[in-house]
């Protein structure tokens, strides 16, 4: 009998650790642990948010990824800089109401929210099904006093933005990883740029690599495929307080992000789920993407059988012909 009831005594104590708090969340009372494997699952078990090793490393990440999706896919990276060489980790709610990862030897975090908090301690962390990582005050909920898709590492996903808040400063860029086990900031940036014309542009370092063209009034001269978008509901904001571009899978069930690579390109993914893979559409996919290919006195034009430069009249093309 004693037995029957110290069994039911620990089930009660595992159900009650494990099932008894919302398990897309982090509170002061409730912090995941690397040692024990810990994650959270946003709400409709879209995304997850735990400790990771990218390709053959063993440092160890906080990031979010793909819950359904076979390969773990990372989607963003808290610590991308800094990684810990240990398993020890911790992500809580720090006494300033910050979301924080610690390492057990250390006192200060290796990552923090880092805001000012002032009288926000009652703060909770919680995965969207969006993929955003949202910290708030647990009382109200509404007040969003910090979130991942205002602090993007490489990958761009549905209702994530690039460019300027204009009147914060923020300014939303995407940057590649260093390398497939590393995913500290690396060379390849997509950025928006400001000034007469904005538009996106692909940096190695500072020079720019492909530029989408400017804002047509439906699409970025430069990306002709984006005529037929049947799939996303694209959107220029440009304004005396924004300065940015966004676009948006139209189904919420398509699984879909942007990345910035560390090959140095950028491109859209479409999860096939039948084919169990990414379908793959990039840029620069043509010579005639590349920034400066046909200086700046031609065109280019990939119609014309050979990626071909034809000037505009009175001047002479840097690159007659791509492969002749
Ligand atoms: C958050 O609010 C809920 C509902 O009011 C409450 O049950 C819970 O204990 C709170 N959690 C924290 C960490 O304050
Ligand atoms: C943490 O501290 C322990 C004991 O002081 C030490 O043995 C270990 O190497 C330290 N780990 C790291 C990653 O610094
Ligand atoms: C938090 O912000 C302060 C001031 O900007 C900075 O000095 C500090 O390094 C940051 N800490 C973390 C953990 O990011
Ligand atoms: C970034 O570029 C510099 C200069 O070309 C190069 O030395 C460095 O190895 C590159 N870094 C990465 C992570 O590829
Ligand atoms: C969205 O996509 C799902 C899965 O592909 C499909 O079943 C559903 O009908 C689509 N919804 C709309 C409104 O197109």
């Amino acid at each position: 009998m004693n037995s029957v009831k110290w069994l039911i005594r620990i089930l009660l104590v595992f159900y009650l650790s494990h099932f008894s708090f919302p398990a897309d969340t982090i509170s002061l009372h409730h912090f995941i642990q690397d040692n024990n494997h810990q994650v959270i699952v946003s709400s409709g078990n879209t995304f997850a948010l735990g400790f990771f090793s990218p390709g053959s490393s063993r440092n160890r990440y906080v990031g979010i990824w793909y819950h359904q999706i076979p390969d773990k896919t990372v989607v963003w990276v808290a610590n991308r800089d800094n990684p810990i060489k240990d398993t020890s980790g911790i992500l809580r709610i720090d006494g300033r109401g910050n979301l924080a990862l610690f390492h057990k030897n250390q006192t200060l975090p290796v990552w923090s929210t880092n805001i000012s908090t002032a009288g926000t301690r009652n703060s909770v962390a919680q995965i969207l099904d969006t993929g955003n990582l949202v910290l708030v005050q647990n009382d109200t909920r509404e007040a969003v006093l910090w979130q991942s898709f205002d602090h993007p590492t490489d990958t761009w996903l549905s209702f994530m933005k690039i460019g300027f808040n204009l009147r914060t400063g923020l300014n939303q860029v995407y940057s590649s990883w260093k390398s497939p086990d590393d995913p500290g900031v690396g060379n390849y940036s997509l950025k928006m740029t400001q000034g007469v014309s904005p538009q996106m542009v692909l940096y190695k370092g500072s020079n720019p690599l492909w530029r989408s063209g400017t804002w047509t009034g439906k699409r970025w001269s430069g990306i002709p495929q984006m005529t037929q978008n049947f799939l996303f509901r694209d959107s220029f904001v440009n304004t005396d307080d924004e300065l940015s571009f966004s676009s948006d899978a139209k189904n919420a069930s398509l699984i879909t992000r942007w990345v910035t690579k560390e090959t140095g390109v950028t491109q859209r993914m479409i999860w096939n789920n039948e084919a169990q893979s990414w379908i793959i559409n990039a840029v620069p996919t043509e010579q005639c993407d590349f920034y400066g290919y046909c200086g700046p006195n031609s065109y280019c034009n990939p119609y014309l059988g050979d990626f071909e430069c034809t000037c505009f009249p009175g001047f002479d093309p840097n690159h007659p012909k791509h492969g002749t």
